[in-house]
């Protein structure tokens, strides 16, 4: 049986980016020091968002939105230590009016996972004081747009974050923990001793940087609060669905695995947080054998499975915004019926009286995939990086209709 869901006014439609990710020619953060050694790929100019912002609000607009996430890049705002760039304060003032202009709602992320290089190479959040660095610089952005946004992220996937930089080590600080290490400490000579000892550091330090964020969070979420109550200050999770199937010893360990990667970090925040974003992208059933189709990142298309990353969220009892959602699609194939399935999936919890408030895909353009450079395509726009042109994917046009209806059909 089909029923129709209407979302709520004033939901939020939209779509997000990341600083880093699109705006190109930033020079002085760690993952543009990373691409000079030639152990990231070069961003460069990218989509030129820096520039060309105007024009992307414009599609943006033209595609239906109301609202837009994107990140502020802390290395331009804070050059230095303690120094704050007042021109780079006014050109995100500009991006924010040029949002406001539109009737986009401006969401913030205060940080999305590249750091200042004055920051990253004094120990960045392996550093005692980072807490507070990370709140004053988070304060200062906050008192410069005033009354042009209140919604703010402070941290973008802590715990992605953590993850890629201390244990797998294919981000920026680049250590890495193996599992064998552990074994190897007991059964080895010398030089192995060393290195086997280093990637046990390595993990004692990712559990460091870890309750760092966190504390990074709160001391942010204090100082954004004491400039306005009016701000909706959030922290945007990485939420990675684990489940068992009918074999107990599967479901226990999916409760470990949920507890370790969402609750626990998500309890040392202590409630200081007005709502979530939620970023969805991966769905673990433990022992499934079903065979899903990929997307461009070699990733299961799952998307239905954001209903029960909300579940896992909802337990907090905060308002949740769908922060990013989405998947690298060159071809377009597959795009449109993932979006659909996605939007069913957040009005079911909808229906079920769960607050979510809004739904941003990732993301409105191609961008910078990090270690895998440009080549990953999950833009609603493509990006044709010699010309710089934009064009508007098929796929855009049939998530307009969606948000024009502002209602779905889901089965029951
Ligand atoms: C990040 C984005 C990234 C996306 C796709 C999220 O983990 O916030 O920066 O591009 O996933 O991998």
């Amino acid at each position: 049986m089909k029923k129709e869901i209407n979302f709520p006014d004033g939901f939020y439609w939209g779509a997000s980016t990341a600083s880093y990710q699109v705006e190109g020619g930033i020079d002085n953060c760690d993952w543009a020091k990373a691409a000079q050694e030639g152990r990231v790929p070069v961003a460069g100019k990218l989509a030129d968002h820096y520039n060309l912002y105007e024009k992307d609000f414009d599609i943006a607009k033209e595609l239906g939105h109301n609202a837009h996430r994107f990140s502020v890049e802390w290395a331009r705002i804070e050059p230095e230590e303690g120094v704050f760039d007042e021109e780079e304060l006014e050109h995100y003032r500009e991006v924010l009016r040029a949002l406001r202009a539109r009737n986009l709602e401006p969401f913030i992320t205060l940080w999305h996972f590249t750091l200042p290089l004055w920051f990253s190479e004094s120990g960045g959040f392996e550093r005692q004081d980072a807490p507070e660095i990370f709140a004053r610089y988070c304060s200062k952005v906050v008192e410069a747009f005033g009354d042009l946004a209140f919604h703010y992220s402070t941290i973008n996937e802590p715990i992605v974050y953590a993850n890629n930089g201390w244990l797998r080590g294919q981000w920026p600080p680049f250590k890495r923990w193996t599992l064998f290490s552990f074994v190897k400490l007991a059964n080895s000579g010398q030089g192995e001793k060393s290195a086997s000892s280093k990637s046990l550091k390595s993990l004692l330090t990712f559990l460091h940087v870890r309750s760092q964020l966190a504390k990074a969070h709160v001391a942010a979420y204090e100082a954004i609060k004491s400039k306005s109550t009016k701000n909706d200050v959030s922290i945007v999770r990485d939420v990675i669905v684990f489940e068992g199937n009918r074999n107990p010893l599967t479901k226990i360990f999916a409760w470990v695995m949920n507890w370790f990667w969402t609750h626990r970090f998500n309890k040392k925040l202590g409630g200081k947080l007005d709502s979530y974003g939620l970023n969805y992208y991966f769905y673990k059933k433990f022992g499934n054998k079903k065979v899903y189709e990929k997307t461009d990142m070699q990733w299961d298309s799952i998307p239905e499975g954001i209903y029960d990353a909300i579940k896992i969220l909802e337990r907090y009892n905060k308002p949740i915004y769908v922060a990013e959602a989405g998947l690298a699609d060159q071809a377009d194939k597959l795009r449109a019926g993932y979006i659909a399935a996605q939007v069913k999936a957040v009005a079911k919890a909808l229906d079920e009286g769960i607050d979510v408030r809004g739904h941003m895909y990732w993301s409105l353009m191609d961008n910078y995939e990090w270690a895998l450079g440009t080549g990953k395509r999950f833009g609603l726009v493509e990006i044709d990086y010699d010309t710089l042109l934009r064009k508007i994917r098929p796929s855009a046009y049939e998530y307009k209709k969606i948000i024009l209806n502002n209602k779905i059909n889901i089965d029951v």
